[in-house]
């Protein structure tokens, strides 16, 4: 394999990750080619590829992989870049002695306006953790290194875990909100109103967690002990009753972890929470 800056990387996929990443490829100066459908630009430009990055949605990398092994020779790397899937999916490449990995950039991308934004920020730090080969990942971590990301690996068979991590920072935490807003409004309260005035609550929480660590971030009726809140929100909670109770539990293990509370007073939250 040739040094990082006479590599030939072909992406695959312009959407808002693909499209993304060519921005930082331009700035950190490694050459690259983004494509998208086109069957003949992909023809001509994979067997030319020392990596080949499918940036594609999820459900069509394994079934483009496989469009494209005729054009893969041995020794390419060919990667992706989602968060669930494993290098597994790259089978039909790893078969002709391909090298195949995963590289997940940890941040979320709604739109592609956000995603480029996101990625044009990136010298404040932004983690990718990657999977396979090692072939493949002595060659794609540096690259990724290079483009801003601070990188990590884990094993192959983490992936599942490690995603579902990723699933509770970024989308629950999004529901969480979510249901805050819904509740408020059955409270009486305006939904927008109710936006703006959690904002400072959410980002001081937020600032709390990375600086102290989850457990000395805990405040409200769980860290204090006081089950007679507790009782008076699950009863007019209906719904989200059991959310909250979940939720609950595991506030009640941090609370346990900082040692603040009585064991009378664990054992009074522990019934309230309860199924
Ligand atoms: N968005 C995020 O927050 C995020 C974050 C980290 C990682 N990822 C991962 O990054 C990957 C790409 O996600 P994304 O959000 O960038 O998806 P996206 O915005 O939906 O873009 C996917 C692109 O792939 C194209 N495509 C689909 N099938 C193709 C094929 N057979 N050949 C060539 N191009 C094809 C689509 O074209 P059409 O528009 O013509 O369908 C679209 O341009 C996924 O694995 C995802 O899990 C996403």
């Amino acid at each position: 394999m040739n040094s990082n800056r006479t590599l030939k990387i072909v992406i695959i996929g312009r959407g808002k990750v693909g499209s993304s990443l060519v921005q930082l490829f331009d700035l950190a100066g490694i050459f690259h080619q983004l494509i998208g459908r086109d069957t003949l630009q992909q023809q001509q430009a994979v067997p030319l590829a020392d990596i080949v990055l499918l940036t594609v949605p999820d459900r069509d990398i394994a079934p483009l992989c496989a469009s494209l092994t005729q054009y893969f020779t041995a020794g390419t790397i060919v990667a992706h870049c989602s968060g669930a899937l494993g290098s597994d999916c790259l089978d039909s490449a790893a078969s002709l002695a391909c090298h195949t990995a995963s590289i997940h950039p940890l941040n979320t991308f709604p739109t592609l306006s956000t995603a480029k934004a996101t990625f044009a920020t990136l010298e404040h730090g932004s983690h990718a953790f990657a999977e396979g080969s090692l072939d493949a990942l002595n060659v794609l971590v540096p690259i990724f290194e290079r483009l801003g990301f601070d990188t990590s690996v884990l094993g192959s068979a983490d992936k599942p875990l490690y995603h579902a991590a990723c699933v509770f920072a970024c989308n629950y935490l999004t529901v969480l909100i979510d249901v805050s807003l819904t509740t408020a409004v059955k409270s009486g309260l305006d939904r927008d109103l109710f936006m703006r005035a959690i904002q400072p609550l959410v980002q001081s929480t937020l600032d709390n967690i990375m600086q102290s660590g989850t457990s000395a971030a805990l405040s409200g009726p769980i860290a204090r002990g006081d089950s007679e809140t507790i009782t008076r929100h699950i009863e007019c909670l209906h719904d989200h009753a059991a959310l909250y109770k979940a939720l609950g539990r595991h506030a009640l293990q941090l609370a346990i972890h900082r040692g603040d509370l009585s064991s009378e007073q664990i054992q009074h939250l522990s019934e309230t929470l309860d199924d």
